[in-house]
């Protein structure tokens, strides 16, 4: 009989962790579903009919997603596939919301991009791109509406290749694009999927035909193969071999054509991340190191939401779990708050249900229910000092400041803000004189935040443009810099959510100015969570 050691061990080989990231329109809600559909965790006809109906799919939740069409907040899925258990993290594509994309990418161990064949690269590409690359996130390439016209296959991959610095090893090639699409061969197993469009087809009844030199091909298509053939030797003659390491490393992509929405090629993609997608990897915790196959539990919050479900008015933290078997009412620390804190019946989500989680272990995402005790960042152990890192706050660029229409609201509106901030929702600082500010990555928070504190919290606020332009936060070589610091600038400092000082700029030729003036006080731009 296996020890529970080795039994853990099997288990985490078995997860993998990972997000979508594209840029809007690519298709990334149409791929979720079509990966969910494999999992058997939604049923086709509901999803297929409630998509035309909601737009978007299952992944969305919140209202202002809905008016917008816009996924704001992410989510997470669980389903299996071929044996392995597989957690999908939805990713807010706008941008918005980079920052909370940003939380989100730390908790996976994989990428899969999505490309819209028409329109290549695109800005939103780019920066989360950018995001993978600061932890050299494994990444799979999904090449998305080829049953369109679209461009150039090659023109793709060496856009991929200059803009992204990301090297492309094809493993499906296309045969033609829109309504000559034939299907997609694959350069590994030598042989063609062969298209049929229909958004109910599942994957199960293609037409499989082996060999490329197949007489059954030229029935099919004569006038086309001579040039097939040619294109396929030569994509064969000129792209690189597929490197494990070099994927792993995040340096090498693999790539993958298809049509989401046709669910073709949806499945290689799963196929991909079963194969050679990393099993939960070793994580940063401050102290040291900590190896998923590590008996203890630990794990950290990423993510909270709120509004998951009308019917359920409460917050959720997302919690990665690192290392050890969440089992429930476990009673772990809370490193942050320094107590003892139990885990009653944590969560983990099948699109919209919401199922009792009986049993996590390294890679799965737990679902906490939340009254305001964890924060994001906040690392939960089994008694063992550590913080996991890596889970920053940027210095938010747009501000306003905001006080209540009605005067004695003043204490909602506290209430309201401190929770969004302790969301992630949008960063709230409050100087000495019980002013507050927002300060946001993108515009689109200040409109959601307005929303959500009339409607959860009842109350309308004044939201007014402030002389703040940036913010930094402080920190100092001693207290005796700090007293003095804190006499000459008090008007423009502030405290964030957690009570960290900040400098509100008003320019940044006026935090130029500070920081020569105060040379040995360091002006951080972002600020870690531990
Ligand atoms: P997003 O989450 O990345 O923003 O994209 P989403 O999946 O919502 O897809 C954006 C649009 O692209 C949708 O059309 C969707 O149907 C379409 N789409 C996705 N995959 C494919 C594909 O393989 N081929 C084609 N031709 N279209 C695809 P829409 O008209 O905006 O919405 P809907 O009314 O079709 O739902």
């Amino acid at each position: 009989m296996a020890t529970l050691d080795t039994l853990l061990a099997k288990d985490v080989k078995k997860r993998r962790t990972f997000a979508i990231i594209a840029h809007p329109d690519a298709g990334k809600t149409t791929l979720t579903e079509k990966l969910l559909l494999f999992g058997g965790a939604i049923q086709m006809a509901g999803a297929v009919k409630g998509r035309k109906a909601a737009r978007h799919a299952t992944s969305d939740w919140m209202e202002v997603e809905q008016q917008r069409g816009i996924s704001v907040t992410s989510s997470v899925m669980q389903f299996e596939y071929d044996g392995h258990v597989i957690n999908l993290l939805d990713t807010p594509g706008h941008e918005d919301f980079s920052e909370d994309t940003y939380r989100v990418l730390t908790a996976v161990d994989a990428a899969v991009m999505v490309i819209d064949a028409a329109k290549g690269v695109e800005a939103q590409t780019i920066k989360l791109l950018e995001v993978c690359r600061l932890r050299n996130t494994p990444i799979i390439t999904f090449i998305n509406k080829m049953d369109r016209e679209v461009r150039d296959p090659i023109d793709l991959l060496s856009e991929i290749e200059d803009i992204l610095k990301l090297e492309c090893v094809p493993i499906t090639w296309p045969i033609g694009m829109g309504k000559t699409f034939r299907g997609v061969f694959s350069l590994t197993k030598d042989h063609l999927v062969r298209f049929a469009p229909g958004e109910d087809r599942l994957s199960s009844n293609q037409e499989l035909i082996e060999g490329l030199d197949n007489p059954r091909l030229d029935e099919l298509f004569p006038m086309e193969m001579g040039y097939v053939r040619e294109s396929i030797e030569l994509i064969k003659g000129v792209s690189n071999p597929f490197d494990i390491k070099k994927f792993l490393a995040g340096e090498q992509s693999p790539v993958f054509f298809g049509s989401g929405v046709n669910n073709f090629g949806v499945k290689d993609v799963l196929e991909a991340l079963v194969q050679w997608a990393p099993e939960p990897q070793p994580r940063d915790a401050g102290a040291r190191m900590v190896e998923p196959t590590e008996k203890p539990f630990t794990g950290f919050v990423f993510k909270i939401q709120a509004n998951m479900d009308p019917k359920h008015r409460d917050r959720i933290a997302f919690f990665r779990v690192c290392s050890g078997r969440y089992t429930p009412g476990m009673k772990v620390r809370h490193l942050r708050e320094d107590r003892e804190m139990k885990i009653p019946n944590a969560l983990t989500f099948m699109a919209n249900d919401r199922v009792t989680m009986m049993d996590a272990v390294a890679g799965d995402i737990i679902g906490i229910y939340n009254h305001g005790q964890l924060h994001i960042g906040d690392t939960l152990t089994e008694g063992e000092k550590l913080g996991f890192t890596g889970i920053p706050y940027f210095a938010p660029e747009l501000f306003r400041s905001a006080r209540p229409k009605d005067p004695f609201k003043a204490k909602q509106l506290h209430k309201g803000l401190k929770e969004l901030g302790e969301e992630g929702a949008i960063q709230v600082f409050e100087n000495d004189l019980g002013h507050l500010f927002l300060g946001a990555v993108g515009f689109l928070q200040f409109e959601i935040v307005a929303q959500r504190l009339a409607t959860e919290y009842k109350v309308d606020a004044l939201y007014e443009n402030t002389d703040v332009s940036t913010a930094r936060w402080l920190s100092f070589p001693d207290e005796l810099t700090q007293k003095q610091f804190m006499d000459e600038q008090a008007s423009r400092l502030a405290r964030d959510a957690d009570g960290n000082l900040v400098y509100l700029a008003t320019s940044i030729y006026n935090l130029q100015t500070t920081q020569k003036h105060w040379p040995q006080v360091q002006f951080h731009t972002t600020r870690e969570k531990n």
